[in-house]
């Protein structure tokens, strides 16, 4: 019998571009060990959301309203998300910080991306912060989600090399197809599969 196929939870509020190569990947990948199983976000108007209905993923909306209180808005959350009986929760350009409730629900089943070499740049604008520091490697990683920002275990990294010429969205838009690349490999990863060997000259490592 085979390997049952991991549930996935993607949320995301942005451009939704990890969204789409997770789920292109899931397609084209022979046998993959996981679907996703629903998008979440807490923005309507968002790439993510209107890739997810162009596909006919299932989409659930949890905006946060002005009047919110935190907790209030945080249980929903992890309800809604609970709801689509998640493997794993992919936070995916989240745009909100999850709290605390969310993140015990779904403790050691929640990973997060982001664009930088952790623990280098925590926060937003890791890009920027990579240019001012002046580093000649920076990347992007994928943790697990604990209670700090940016702040989980490692479960993937890969090097993206800053050119003299880079500006931000121009080293944005490099460290983002390689995150393309590093997240399929990590779920791939925690959901079972075997992962290729790292092939040399090639800086991701899962
Ligand atoms: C990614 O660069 C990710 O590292 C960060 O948010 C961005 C989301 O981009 N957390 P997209 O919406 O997947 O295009």
């Amino acid at each position: 019998m085979g390997v049952r196929t991991a549930r996935i939870v993607v949320l995301a509020s942005g451009k939704g571009s990890n969204l789409r190569a997770l789920h292109a990947h899931s397609l084209a990948q022979e046998d993959c060990p996981f679907e996703i199983v629903a998008v979440l976000s807490d923005k309507a108007q968002s790439g993510a959301v209107a890739y997810a209905n162009e596909q006919g993923i299932p989409v659930a909306l949890v905006p946060f309203n002005k009047d919110d209180e935190r907790l209030k808005w945080d249980e929903r959350l992890s309800a809604t998300i609970d709801g689509f009986k998640p493997d794993w929760v992919v936070l995916a350009g989240f745009m909100r910080i999850v709290g605390g409730h969310t993140v015990r629900a779904f403790e050691g089943r929640m990973i997060n991306i982001h664009p930088s070499l952790l623990p280098s740049f925590r926060g937003l604008h890791a890009v920027r912060q990579a240019l001012k520091a002046g580093v000649r490697i920076t990347g992007c990683t994928v943790h697990l989600v604990d209670h700090d920002v940016d702040t989980g275990p490692i479960l993937g990294q890969a090097a993206v090399a800053v050119n003299d010429d880079d500006n931000e969205g121009v080293l944005q838009e490099r460290i983002q197809r390689v995150e393309h690349r590093l997240l399929p490999a990590v779920i791939n990863k925690l959901c079972g599969a075997a992962t290729r060997a790292v092939q040399s000259n090639e800086l991701l490592v899962v």
